[in-house]
Protein backbone atom coordinates (compact mmCIF):
# COMPACT_ATOMS: atom_id res chain seq x y z
CA UNK A 1 0.00 0.00 0.00
CA UNK A 2 1.24 3.60 -0.53
CA UNK A 3 0.24 6.97 0.19
CA UNK A 4 0.96 9.18 3.33
CA UNK A 5 -0.02 8.02 6.27
CA UNK A 6 -1.43 10.46 8.94
CA UNK A 7 -0.21 8.31 11.93
CA UNK A 8 1.00 4.02 11.99
CA UNK A 9 1.77 2.60 14.86
CA UNK A 10 3.89 -0.91 14.52
CA UNK A 11 3.45 -3.25 17.14
CA UNK A 12 5.28 -6.60 18.52
CA UNK A 13 8.47 -6.34 16.58
CA UNK A 14 11.78 -6.63 18.16
CA UNK A 15 13.29 -2.82 18.13
CA UNK A 16 16.73 -2.88 17.37
CA UNK A 17 18.87 -0.03 18.67
CA UNK A 18 22.98 0.18 18.21
CA UNK A 19 23.09 -0.31 21.81
CA UNK A 20 19.89 -2.43 22.73
CA UNK A 21 16.77 -4.57 21.56
CA UNK A 22 13.66 -4.96 23.17
CA UNK A 23 10.14 -6.10 22.47
CA UNK A 24 7.71 -3.41 21.75
CA UNK A 25 5.91 -0.69 19.55
CA UNK A 26 6.41 2.00 17.96
CA UNK A 27 4.27 5.65 17.17
CA UNK A 28 4.78 7.36 14.23
CA UNK A 29 2.89 10.67 13.45
CA UNK A 30 3.32 12.33 10.12
CA UNK A 31 7.24 12.08 9.49
CA UNK A 32 8.58 11.16 12.92
CA UNK A 33 8.76 8.81 15.40
CA UNK A 34 6.43 10.25 18.63
CA UNK A 35 6.87 7.06 20.68
CA UNK A 36 8.65 4.11 21.35
CA UNK A 37 7.41 1.36 24.10
CA UNK A 38 5.54 -1.92 25.24
CA UNK A 39 2.31 -2.03 24.69
CA UNK A 40 1.45 1.67 23.18
CA UNK A 41 -2.59 2.07 22.69
CA UNK A 42 -2.48 4.61 20.58
CA UNK A 43 -5.26 5.16 18.24
CA UNK A 44 -3.56 5.19 14.73
CA UNK A 45 -4.51 5.54 11.21
CA UNK A 46 -2.81 2.58 10.29
CA UNK A 47 -1.52 -0.68 12.78
CA UNK A 48 1.17 -2.88 11.04
CA UNK A 49 2.09 -6.61 13.37
CA UNK A 50 5.56 -6.60 13.24
CA UNK A 51 5.72 -9.95 16.05
CA UNK A 52 8.91 -11.93 14.57
CA UNK A 53 10.43 -9.06 13.29
CA UNK A 54 13.62 -6.83 13.50
CA UNK A 55 12.66 -3.20 13.65
CA UNK A 56 15.46 -0.98 12.70
CA UNK A 57 16.25 2.18 11.30
CA UNK A 58 16.52 3.11 8.00
CA UNK A 59 19.95 2.61 6.38
CA UNK A 60 22.63 5.83 5.99
CA UNK A 61 24.34 4.89 3.36
CA UNK A 62 27.34 7.73 3.37
CA UNK A 63 28.91 6.30 -0.13
CA UNK A 64 27.08 6.44 -3.01
CA UNK A 65 27.57 7.43 -6.37
CA UNK A 66 25.16 8.29 -9.15
CA UNK A 67 25.73 11.92 -9.98
CA UNK A 68 29.82 11.40 -9.60
CA UNK A 69 31.40 8.69 -11.12
CA UNK A 70 28.49 8.28 -13.10
CA UNK A 71 25.66 6.04 -12.13
CA UNK A 72 21.16 7.20 -12.21
CA UNK A 73 19.68 8.41 -9.79
CA UNK A 74 16.38 6.99 -9.99
CA UNK A 75 17.21 3.02 -10.14
CA UNK A 76 19.74 4.53 -7.66
CA UNK A 77 17.42 5.68 -5.25
CA UNK A 78 14.74 3.15 -5.81
CA UNK A 79 17.24 -0.14 -4.99
CA UNK A 80 18.52 1.70 -1.66
CA UNK A 81 14.78 1.76 -1.04
CA UNK A 82 14.24 -2.12 -1.63
CA UNK A 83 17.74 -2.65 0.38
CA UNK A 84 16.59 -0.88 3.32
CA UNK A 85 18.36 2.63 2.93
CA UNK A 86 16.72 5.81 3.40
CA UNK A 87 19.48 8.12 2.94
CA UNK A 88 21.79 8.37 0.37
CA UNK A 89 25.32 10.59 0.07
CA UNK A 90 26.73 11.18 -2.81
CA UNK A 91 29.73 13.70 -3.71
CA UNK A 92 29.22 16.89 -4.98
CA UNK A 93 32.41 16.92 -7.56
CA UNK A 94 32.97 20.90 -8.61
CA UNK A 95 34.41 21.62 -11.89
CA UNK A 96 37.05 24.39 -12.77
CA UNK A 97 36.09 27.94 -11.63
CA UNK A 98 32.58 26.76 -10.34
CA UNK A 99 32.94 27.70 -6.48
CA UNK A 100 32.17 24.72 -4.16
CA UNK A 101 29.25 26.06 -2.74
CA UNK A 102 27.83 26.05 -6.01
CA UNK A 103 28.66 22.93 -6.81
CA UNK A 104 26.86 21.55 -3.88
CA UNK A 105 23.62 23.39 -4.85
CA UNK A 106 23.51 21.85 -8.73
CA UNK A 107 23.82 18.88 -7.42
CA UNK A 108 21.04 18.96 -5.27
CA UNK A 109 19.11 20.34 -7.89
CA UNK A 110 19.65 17.24 -10.12
CA UNK A 111 18.54 15.10 -7.43
CA UNK A 112 15.16 17.42 -5.62
CA UNK A 113 12.46 16.16 -8.20
CA UNK A 114 14.17 12.21 -8.69
CA UNK A 115 15.05 11.39 -5.43
CA UNK A 116 12.75 8.06 -4.04
CA UNK A 117 14.88 8.62 -0.71
CA UNK A 118 16.77 10.95 1.19
CA UNK A 119 19.72 12.21 0.01
CA UNK A 120 22.73 14.45 1.63
CA UNK A 121 26.15 15.10 0.10
CA UNK A 122 30.29 15.61 0.68
CA UNK A 123 31.91 18.05 -0.99
CA UNK A 124 34.84 17.30 -3.66
CA UNK A 125 37.90 19.94 -4.62
CA UNK A 126 38.45 19.81 -8.02
CA UNK A 127 39.82 23.49 -8.42
CA UNK A 128 42.28 23.30 -5.57
CA UNK A 129 42.82 27.25 -5.00
CA UNK A 130 43.19 29.83 -2.14
CA UNK A 131 39.83 30.59 -2.75
CA UNK A 132 38.42 26.67 -2.79
CA UNK A 133 40.15 26.37 0.24
CA UNK A 134 38.90 29.29 2.15
CA UNK A 135 35.28 28.06 0.67
CA UNK A 136 35.71 24.89 2.52
CA UNK A 137 34.58 26.65 6.02
CA UNK A 138 31.19 27.65 4.85
CA UNK A 139 30.19 24.48 3.28
CA UNK A 140 28.18 24.04 6.37
CA UNK A 141 26.05 27.36 5.22
CA UNK A 142 24.70 25.13 2.35
CA UNK A 143 24.47 21.57 4.91
CA UNK A 144 27.34 19.85 3.58
CA UNK A 145 29.56 18.95 6.51
CA UNK A 146 32.42 16.70 5.09
CA UNK A 147 34.68 16.92 2.15
CA UNK A 148 36.60 14.28 0.11
CA UNK A 149 39.77 14.48 -1.72
CA UNK A 150 41.62 12.17 -3.72
CA UNK A 151 45.04 11.28 -3.29
CA UNK A 152 44.44 8.87 -5.79
CA UNK A 153 43.70 9.54 -9.73
CA UNK A 154 46.67 11.17 -10.57
CA UNK A 155 46.67 13.05 -14.06
CA UNK A 156 42.55 13.14 -13.39
CA UNK A 157 40.87 16.88 -11.69
CA UNK A 158 40.07 14.57 -8.95
CA UNK A 159 43.67 14.35 -7.96
CA UNK A 160 45.47 16.75 -4.76
CA UNK A 161 48.69 16.79 -3.62
CA UNK A 162 49.59 17.05 -0.04
CA UNK A 163 49.77 20.88 0.14
CA UNK A 164 45.98 21.14 -1.11
CA UNK A 165 45.01 18.63 1.04
CA UNK A 166 46.85 20.60 4.04
CA UNK A 167 45.20 23.70 3.32
CA UNK A 168 41.49 22.01 2.72
CA UNK A 169 42.10 20.61 5.77
CA UNK A 170 43.05 23.85 7.93
CA UNK A 171 40.15 25.15 7.02
CA UNK A 172 38.01 22.53 7.10
CA UNK A 173 38.88 22.47 11.19
CA UNK A 174 37.70 25.97 11.67
CA UNK A 175 34.11 25.00 10.83
CA UNK A 176 33.58 20.85 12.15
CA UNK A 177 34.27 20.26 8.20
CA UNK A 178 35.36 16.40 8.23
CA UNK A 179 38.30 15.45 5.74
CA UNK A 180 37.61 12.19 3.76
CA UNK A 181 40.24 10.81 1.47
CA UNK A 182 40.57 8.48 -0.58
CA UNK A 183 44.26 7.22 0.04
CA UNK A 184 46.09 5.29 -2.21
CA UNK A 185 49.73 6.20 -3.66
CA UNK A 186 49.13 7.96 -6.78
CA UNK A 187 52.64 7.52 -8.36
CA UNK A 188 53.22 3.76 -7.05
CA UNK A 189 50.08 3.08 -9.11
CA UNK A 190 50.73 5.13 -12.07
CA UNK A 191 55.21 2.90 -11.98
CA UNK A 192 53.13 0.36 -11.19
CA UNK A 193 50.79 0.41 -14.14
CA UNK A 194 53.47 1.81 -16.37
CA UNK A 195 55.55 -1.92 -15.59
CA UNK A 196 52.93 -3.98 -15.94
CA UNK A 197 51.29 -2.61 -18.88
CA UNK A 198 55.41 -2.58 -20.58
CA UNK A 199 55.25 -6.19 -20.05
CA UNK A 200 51.59 -6.82 -21.52
CA UNK A 201 50.33 -7.58 -18.65
CA UNK A 202 46.61 -6.32 -19.30
CA UNK A 203 44.37 -8.50 -17.76
CA UNK A 204 41.96 -7.07 -14.96
CA UNK A 205 43.78 -8.99 -11.97
CA UNK A 206 46.30 -6.63 -12.83
CA UNK A 207 44.37 -3.27 -11.41
CA UNK A 208 45.38 -5.30 -7.68
CA UNK A 209 48.70 -6.13 -8.54
CA UNK A 210 49.04 -1.82 -9.41
CA UNK A 211 47.68 -0.78 -6.32
CA UNK A 212 49.51 -3.30 -3.73
CA UNK A 213 48.52 -2.47 -0.40
CA UNK A 214 51.59 -0.37 0.41
CA UNK A 215 50.14 2.03 -1.82
CA UNK A 216 47.13 2.32 0.47
CA UNK A 217 48.88 1.80 3.88
CA UNK A 218 51.07 4.82 2.78
CA UNK A 219 48.87 7.28 1.77
CA UNK A 220 46.74 6.51 4.59
CA UNK A 221 49.68 7.05 6.57
CA UNK A 222 50.21 10.11 5.02
CA UNK A 223 46.57 11.60 5.20
CA UNK A 224 46.81 10.64 9.06
CA UNK A 225 49.89 12.42 9.61
CA UNK A 226 48.73 15.84 7.20
CA UNK A 227 45.65 15.68 9.25
CA UNK A 228 47.39 15.28 12.88
CA UNK A 229 49.39 18.55 11.59
CA UNK A 230 46.05 20.49 10.84
CA UNK A 231 44.53 18.94 13.92
CA UNK A 232 41.58 18.72 11.53
CA UNK A 233 38.91 15.03 11.73
CA UNK A 234 39.95 12.71 8.90
CA UNK A 235 37.29 9.76 7.83
CA UNK A 236 39.32 7.50 5.55
CA UNK A 237 36.87 6.18 3.51
CA UNK A 238 36.40 3.23 1.53
CA UNK A 239 39.74 1.11 3.57
CA UNK A 240 40.41 -1.91 1.85
CA UNK A 241 43.94 -3.27 3.50
CA UNK A 242 44.93 -4.47 7.12
CA UNK A 243 47.74 -2.27 6.64
CA UNK A 244 45.80 0.99 6.10
CA UNK A 245 43.21 0.24 8.68
CA UNK A 246 46.15 -0.20 11.33
CA UNK A 247 47.14 2.97 10.81
CA UNK A 248 43.68 4.64 11.64
CA UNK A 249 43.43 1.69 15.20
CA UNK A 250 46.73 4.00 15.92
CA UNK A 251 45.67 7.08 15.64
CA UNK A 252 42.25 6.97 16.69
CA UNK A 253 43.41 4.85 20.01
CA UNK A 254 45.69 7.89 20.67
CA UNK A 255 43.13 9.52 20.73
CA UNK A 256 43.34 11.60 17.23
CA UNK A 257 39.40 12.08 15.38
CA UNK A 258 40.91 9.50 12.73
CA UNK A 259 38.13 7.41 11.46
CA UNK A 260 37.41 4.94 8.48
CA UNK A 261 35.03 3.60 6.85
CA UNK A 262 34.90 -0.30 4.76
CA UNK A 263 32.40 -1.43 2.25
CA UNK A 264 30.80 -4.12 1.25
CA UNK A 265 32.57 -5.70 -0.95
CA UNK A 266 35.80 -5.86 1.00
CA UNK A 267 34.34 -7.27 3.09
CA UNK A 268 32.26 -10.41 0.91
CA UNK A 269 34.67 -10.64 -2.55
CA UNK A 270 38.63 -11.10 -2.60
CA UNK A 271 41.06 -11.01 -5.33
CA UNK A 272 40.08 -13.70 -6.89
CA UNK A 273 37.16 -12.39 -8.34
CA UNK A 274 39.38 -9.87 -10.10
CA UNK A 275 41.63 -12.84 -11.18
CA UNK A 276 38.61 -15.04 -14.09
CA UNK A 277 39.34 -15.96 -17.30
CA UNK A 278 38.59 -12.96 -19.90
CA UNK A 279 37.45 -9.57 -18.97
CA UNK A 280 34.84 -11.31 -16.54
CA UNK A 281 37.22 -9.40 -13.80
CA UNK A 282 36.76 -6.15 -14.55
CA UNK A 283 33.32 -6.09 -13.17
CA UNK A 284 34.52 -5.89 -10.15
CA UNK A 285 37.21 -3.29 -10.79
CA UNK A 286 37.08 -0.57 -8.60
CA UNK A 287 39.74 1.30 -6.39
CA UNK A 288 41.19 0.58 -3.70
CA UNK A 289 41.25 -3.17 -5.40
CA UNK A 290 39.72 -6.13 -3.98
CA UNK A 291 42.59 -7.50 -1.92
CA UNK A 292 42.97 -11.50 -0.82
CA UNK A 293 40.85 -13.12 2.47
CA UNK A 294 43.64 -12.40 4.99
CA UNK A 295 42.44 -8.02 4.94
CA UNK A 296 39.26 -9.41 4.00
CA UNK A 297 39.40 -11.09 8.01
CA UNK A 298 41.33 -8.06 9.42
CA UNK A 299 38.33 -5.70 7.94
CA UNK A 300 35.60 -8.27 9.96
CA UNK A 301 37.60 -7.67 13.47
CA UNK A 302 37.97 -4.00 12.63
CA UNK A 303 34.34 -3.09 12.14
CA UNK A 304 33.76 -5.72 15.41
CA UNK A 305 35.87 -3.80 17.35
CA UNK A 306 35.27 -0.36 15.74
CA UNK A 307 38.55 0.68 14.48
CA UNK A 308 35.77 1.24 11.46
CA UNK A 309 33.03 2.89 12.39
CA UNK A 310 30.58 2.67 9.01
CA UNK A 311 29.95 0.30 6.35
CA UNK A 312 29.05 1.81 3.15
CA UNK A 313 28.50 0.39 -0.56
CA UNK A 314 30.89 2.73 -2.40
CA UNK A 315 27.92 2.29 -5.19
CA UNK A 316 28.80 3.05 -8.49
CA UNK A 317 26.63 1.60 -10.77
CA UNK A 318 28.53 2.72 -14.21
CA UNK A 319 25.74 3.76 -17.06
CA UNK A 320 25.96 1.21 -19.42
CA UNK A 321 27.05 -1.67 -16.71
CA UNK A 322 29.42 -4.56 -18.28
CA UNK A 323 28.68 -4.20 -21.94
CA UNK A 324 28.41 -0.74 -22.28
CA UNK A 325 30.67 0.89 -19.67
CA UNK A 326 33.27 -1.48 -18.36
CA UNK A 327 34.01 -3.33 -21.26
CA UNK A 328 35.32 -0.34 -23.10
CA UNK A 329 38.25 -0.55 -21.06
CA UNK A 330 41.21 -1.70 -23.17
CA UNK A 331 43.07 -2.87 -20.11
CA UNK A 332 43.21 -2.85 -16.03
CA UNK A 333 44.18 0.43 -16.25
CA UNK A 334 41.70 2.39 -18.52
CA UNK A 335 38.53 0.18 -17.23
CA UNK A 336 35.91 2.55 -15.17
CA UNK A 337 36.15 1.85 -11.78
CA UNK A 338 33.07 0.76 -9.43
CA UNK A 339 30.46 -1.45 -8.87
CA UNK A 340 27.06 -1.60 -7.65
CA UNK A 341 25.79 -2.49 -4.15
CA UNK A 342 23.67 -0.05 -2.18
CA UNK A 343 20.71 -2.33 -2.45
CA UNK A 344 23.01 -5.34 -0.93
CA UNK A 345 24.53 -3.59 1.90
CA UNK A 346 22.12 -4.42 4.67
CA UNK A 347 21.41 -7.93 3.61
CA UNK A 348 25.11 -8.58 3.10
CA UNK A 349 25.97 -7.36 6.53
CA UNK A 350 23.23 -8.89 8.05
CA UNK A 351 24.10 -12.44 6.51
CA UNK A 352 28.00 -12.68 6.72
CA UNK A 353 28.46 -10.39 9.75
CA UNK A 354 25.34 -11.15 12.17
CA UNK A 355 23.76 -14.61 10.72
CA UNK A 356 27.67 -15.71 11.13
CA UNK A 357 28.02 -14.40 14.64
CA UNK A 358 31.18 -11.82 13.53
CA UNK A 359 29.19 -9.11 14.43
CA UNK A 360 25.73 -8.52 16.74
CA UNK A 361 22.88 -6.80 15.86
CA UNK A 362 23.71 -3.66 17.73
CA UNK A 363 26.96 -3.18 15.65
CA UNK A 364 24.76 -4.13 12.54
CA UNK A 365 22.54 -1.25 13.19
CA UNK A 366 25.53 0.71 14.20
CA UNK A 367 27.53 0.45 11.06
CA UNK A 368 24.45 0.26 8.61
CA UNK A 369 22.93 3.30 10.00
CA UNK A 370 23.69 4.95 12.93
CA UNK A 371 27.42 5.80 12.64
CA UNK A 372 27.10 6.63 9.37
CA UNK A 373 24.19 9.35 10.21
CA UNK A 374 27.13 10.63 12.88
CA UNK A 375 29.61 11.01 10.36
CA UNK A 376 28.08 13.34 7.71
CA UNK A 377 26.18 15.02 10.34
CA UNK A 378 22.53 13.77 10.33
CA UNK A 379 20.88 14.18 14.00
CA UNK A 380 17.58 13.12 13.31
CA UNK A 381 19.03 10.04 11.17
CA UNK A 382 19.92 6.82 11.27
CA UNK A 383 18.27 5.74 15.00
CA UNK A 384 15.09 4.70 16.54
CA UNK A 385 14.36 7.34 18.94
CA UNK A 386 11.75 9.67 19.33
CA UNK A 387 11.67 12.82 18.10
CA UNK A 388 13.85 10.85 14.94
CA UNK A 389 12.61 10.89 11.12
CA UNK A 390 10.66 7.67 11.40
CA UNK A 391 12.66 6.18 8.93
CA UNK A 392 11.85 2.75 9.49
CA UNK A 393 12.45 -1.22 8.01
CA UNK A 394 10.78 -4.44 8.96
CA UNK A 395 12.78 -7.10 8.93
CA UNK A 396 12.00 -10.95 8.35
CA UNK A 397 14.96 -12.82 9.73
CA UNK A 398 13.62 -15.77 8.04
CA UNK A 399 13.65 -15.21 4.12
CA UNK A 400 16.10 -16.83 2.28
CA UNK A 401 17.09 -16.33 -1.03
CA UNK A 402 19.60 -15.34 -3.78
CA UNK A 403 21.34 -12.31 -4.60
CA UNK A 404 20.69 -11.88 -8.57
CA UNK A 405 20.86 -9.32 -11.02
CA UNK A 406 16.85 -9.79 -12.55
CA UNK A 407 15.91 -8.57 -8.64
CA UNK A 408 18.45 -5.74 -8.41
CA UNK A 409 17.13 -2.20 -9.21
CA UNK A 410 20.46 -0.06 -10.19
CA UNK A 411 19.44 -0.25 -13.71
CA UNK A 412 22.59 -2.03 -15.05
CA UNK A 413 23.36 -5.40 -16.79
CA UNK A 414 25.17 -7.40 -13.79
CA UNK A 415 25.02 -7.90 -9.59
CA UNK A 416 28.91 -8.01 -8.61
CA UNK A 417 27.12 -10.40 -5.80
CA UNK A 418 25.33 -12.60 -7.77
CA UNK A 419 24.31 -16.26 -6.04
CA UNK A 420 25.42 -14.68 -3.29
CA UNK A 421 22.86 -17.07 -0.04
CA UNK A 422 21.02 -14.00 1.74
CA UNK A 423 19.27 -14.17 5.21
CA UNK A 424 16.88 -11.90 6.38
CA UNK A 425 15.02 -9.27 4.13
CA UNK A 426 13.03 -5.95 4.59
CA UNK A 427 9.47 -6.71 4.56
CA UNK A 428 8.67 -3.10 5.18
CA UNK A 429 10.73 0.48 4.64
CA UNK A 430 9.06 3.58 5.58
CA UNK A 431 10.51 7.02 4.61
CA UNK A 432 9.81 9.68 6.87
CA UNK A 433 6.54 7.33 7.66
CA UNK A 434 5.96 6.57 4.03
CA UNK A 435 5.97 2.80 2.80
CA UNK A 436 8.47 2.93 -0.23
CA UNK A 437 9.47 -0.44 -0.40
CA UNK A 438 7.56 -3.85 0.38
CA UNK A 439 8.98 -7.26 0.25
CA UNK A 440 11.96 -6.63 -2.05
CA UNK A 441 9.03 -3.77 -4.61
CA UNK A 442 9.38 -0.74 -4.83
CA UNK A 443 6.36 1.05 -4.08
CA UNK A 444 7.59 4.90 -3.10
CA UNK A 445 7.71 7.61 -5.11
CA UNK A 446 9.71 9.74 -7.56
CA UNK A 447 11.21 13.20 -6.01
CA UNK A 448 9.64 12.26 -2.59
CA UNK A 449 13.28 11.98 -1.48
CA UNK A 450 14.26 15.43 0.75
CA UNK A 451 18.05 17.19 0.61
CA UNK A 452 19.18 16.35 4.38
CA UNK A 453 21.10 19.21 5.84
CA UNK A 454 24.56 17.83 7.51
CA UNK A 455 25.37 19.91 10.90
CA UNK A 456 29.32 20.19 11.56
CA UNK A 457 31.35 18.12 14.03
CA UNK A 458 29.91 15.05 13.30
CA UNK A 459 31.51 11.90 15.02
CA UNK A 460 34.23 14.28 16.50
CA UNK A 461 31.93 16.45 18.65
CA UNK A 462 33.62 16.02 22.26
CA UNK A 463 36.71 16.27 20.36
CA UNK A 464 36.43 19.90 19.72
CA UNK A 465 34.12 20.83 22.64
CA UNK A 466 36.18 19.44 25.28
O1 LIG B 1 36.29 2.58 -7.63
C1 LIG B 1 35.62 3.34 -7.02
N1 LIG B 1 35.63 3.36 -5.70
N2 LIG B 1 34.84 4.19 -7.70
C2 LIG B 1 34.16 5.25 -7.18
C3 LIG B 1 35.03 6.42 -6.95
C4 LIG B 1 35.76 6.40 -5.66
O2 LIG B 1 36.97 6.52 -5.68
O3 LIG B 1 35.14 6.32 -4.60
ZN1 LIG C 1 34.86 33.16 4.37
ZN1 LIG D 1 37.36 6.94 -3.65
ZN1 LIG E 1 33.41 6.08 -3.96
Amino acid sequence: MKGVIMSLLIKNGTILTATSEFTGDLYIEGETIRQIGSNLNMDADRTVDAAGKYILPGGVDEHVHYGSFGGRLFETAEAAAVGGTTTIVDFAPQEKDVPLLDAIRQQAAKAEDISSVDFAFHAVIMDPKESVFEEVRHLPEVGVATLKLFMAYKGTAFYCDDEAILNAMMNAKEAGVTMMVHAENADIITILTNHYLSQGKTAPVYHYHARPPIAEEEATGRAIALAKAADCPLFVVHVSAKEAMEAIRKAHSQGWPVFGETCTHYLTLTTDYLDQPGFEGAKYICSPPLRPQEHVDALWQAVREGWLTAVGSDHCALDGGFEGAKKKGTNFSNIPNGCPGVQDRLALLWTYGVCTGTITRQKFVELFATNPAKVVGLPGKGELRIGADADIVIFDPEWKGVITNKDSLHGIDYEPFEGFKIQGRPEQVYLRGRLVAENGVFVGERGKGKWQKCQPYGLCYDYYHK
